[in-house]
């Protein structure tokens, strides 16, 4: 079975469905690590109830972004993660990192992308008047939100929505298209081709 981390900043309102689905089976792969770069993370709180086992490195202790990496890299290649999902992890990730672990990163991002890059994507498509909007996960390469994209589910704008609905709803829809384009991934059903997924 393959071992995976889940590196999250904050609420880990995505790595709970996501170990939902290891739980129940729906994953086939284990859960072996949460990461967070911040003490604080409640990611970090729920792991550890959980029984996961968990790592925080404070960025600020290291000089640069891929000093930084390589410590991380060197507590996954210990714990023998074989792939990482960033589940709200709001860092960007080096160049190095991504050469370790190659087409084996997933992120999820709350828009459709191309539309809406960048750090207030829910809050920029309710204030730009989008109709439809909705999470994307996609693989990651050093340039932040260009990976190629592996599901995306809409989700409609509504004249009653405020910001606060349209962001609940935005997350419901994460955490279905997250565990399931894990489980795709895990499943080896994920080919890409050039910017594409073929989803086998
Ligand atoms: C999600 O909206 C995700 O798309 C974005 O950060 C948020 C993380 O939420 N990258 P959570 O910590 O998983 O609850």
């Amino acid at each position: 079975m393959m071992n995976f981390a889940v590196f999250a900043s904050g609420r880990g309102g995505n790595l709970q469905a996501i170990h939902k689905a290891v739980k129940s089976g729906k994953i086939k792969a284990r859960l072996a690590l949460v990461f967070s770069d911040k003490k604080d993370a409640y990611a970090l709180e729920y792991a550890t109830k959980e029984g996961i086992a968990t790592l925080h490195l404070n960025p600020k202790e290291f000089e640069t972004r891929e000093t930084f990496d390589r410590e991380i890299v060197k507590h996954l290649r210990r714990a023998k993660i074989d792939f990482v999902v960033l589940a709200g992890y709001m860092r960007l990730v080096s160049g190095y990192f991504v050469e370790q672990y190659p087409d084996k990163i997933l992120n999820i991002h709350p828009s459709l992308l191309p539309s809406f890059k960048g750090m207030h994507a829910i809050k920029d498509a309710f204030e730009y008047g989008a109709k439809v909007t909705g999470p994307t996960v996609h693989f990651v390469v050093e340039q932040m939100d260009e990976g190629a994209l592996i599901l995306q589910e809409p989700v409609a704008v509504e004249s009653k929505d405020t910001y606060e609905t349209l962001k609940l709803k935005i997350h419901e829809a994460e955490h279905r298209i997250y565990p399931k384009a894990i489980d795709l991934f895990v499943r080896g059903k994920l080919k890409i081709e050039g910017r594409k997924v073929i989803v086998l």
